[in-house]
């Protein structure tokens, strides 16, 4: 039996007003429209599809750094749409995020140190400062780097270990679930593998569930149980990894597998 779903979306939709000519009528732009997909507890699922699709649309409304034009999300089977103060703070804690460029995601005035506690501070994990930081060292060791960089600014990491600091981060508050927008396409191929590599070890280790934002498809086959191919705004195709990379049943799903060089094995 397949677990409950952790997160559920059902008819989710995102019209972004367009700049009006004078006088013209109010136009829209509908990046996402009618996405339903549910994600079961602990598995990935790959949310691919060409550049402008919507992915990322539908990530950031998940968040709730977007509002929805209509549709409706439920974390754990309860609508987080209108969430009172205390349900936010919670969602917070709860769904995480790590985005595609680790040179903008982190705080360049900050040191490592003050990045991974920032939030354990906000939802008071540790019960002092000093244990704050044991975790975050912790949290370092996790992720292969030394604790060492606890004192040290992200300038002076490159760009995968810059990648292990948002990933350490995005784990300070104890998620359950994680929203990955392109984690690693930003980085050389060596370093993908070995990021993609701490994504599934840590999934393993705490039973995460992510939904994976990406236009490559070697990431799908190794990181996903189930893949959603977006076009324009929507889903169109939805199925196993291997249903798809097999029997892709969409001319586009064709299109974007042959358009992505695959690596053997
Ligand atoms: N704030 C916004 N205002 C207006 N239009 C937007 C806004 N955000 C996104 N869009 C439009 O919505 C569509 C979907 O954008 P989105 O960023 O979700 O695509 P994506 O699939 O993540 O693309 P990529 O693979 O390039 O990251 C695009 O046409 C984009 O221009
Ligand atoms: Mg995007």
């Amino acid at each position: 039996m397949t677990p409950a779903p952790i997160l559920s979306v059902r008819g989710l939709t995102k019209r972004f007003p367009l700049r009006r000519r004078l006088l013209a009528p109010r136009a829209w732009k509908e990046a996402v429209r009618d996405v339903s997909f549910d994600i079961p507890r602990g598995s990935t699922l790959a949310l691919v599809g060409e550049s402008g699709s919507g992915k990322s649309t539908v990530g950031l409304m998940l968040l709730g750094l977007l509002s929805p034009t209509s549709g409706e999300i439920l974390y754990q089977g309860k609508p987080i749409l209108r969430p009172t103060g205390r349900e936010r703070l919670n969602l917070r804690r709860e769904m995480q995020v790590v985005f595609q460029d680790p040179y903008a995601s982190l705080n360049a005035r900050m040191t490592v140190g003050e990045t991974l506690t920032e939030g354990m501070a906000v939802h008071r994990i540790g019960q002092s400062a000093r244990e704050r930081e044991e975790r975050a060292a912790e949290l370092l060791r996790q992720v292969s780097l030394s604790p060492d960089a606890l004192r040290r600014y992200p300038h002076e990491f490159s760009g995968g270990q810059r990648q292990r600091i948002a990933i350490a981060r995005a784990l300070s508050v104890g998620p359950h679930f994680i929203v990955l927008d392109e984690p690693t396409s930003a980085l050389d191929v060596s370093v993908q593998g070995q990021v993609l590599n701490l994504l599934q070890a840590l999934q393993a280790e705490r039973g995460l569930t992510y939904l994976f934002i990406t236009h490559n498809l070697d990431v799908v086959g190794y990181l996903a149980d189930e893949v959603a191919v977006m076009e324009s705004g929507r889903i169109v195709e939805r199925g196993s990894v291997e249903a798809i990379f097999d029997q892709p049943r969409e001319d586009h799903t064709k299109r974007l597998l042959n358009a992505i060089p695959r690596v053997e094995g």
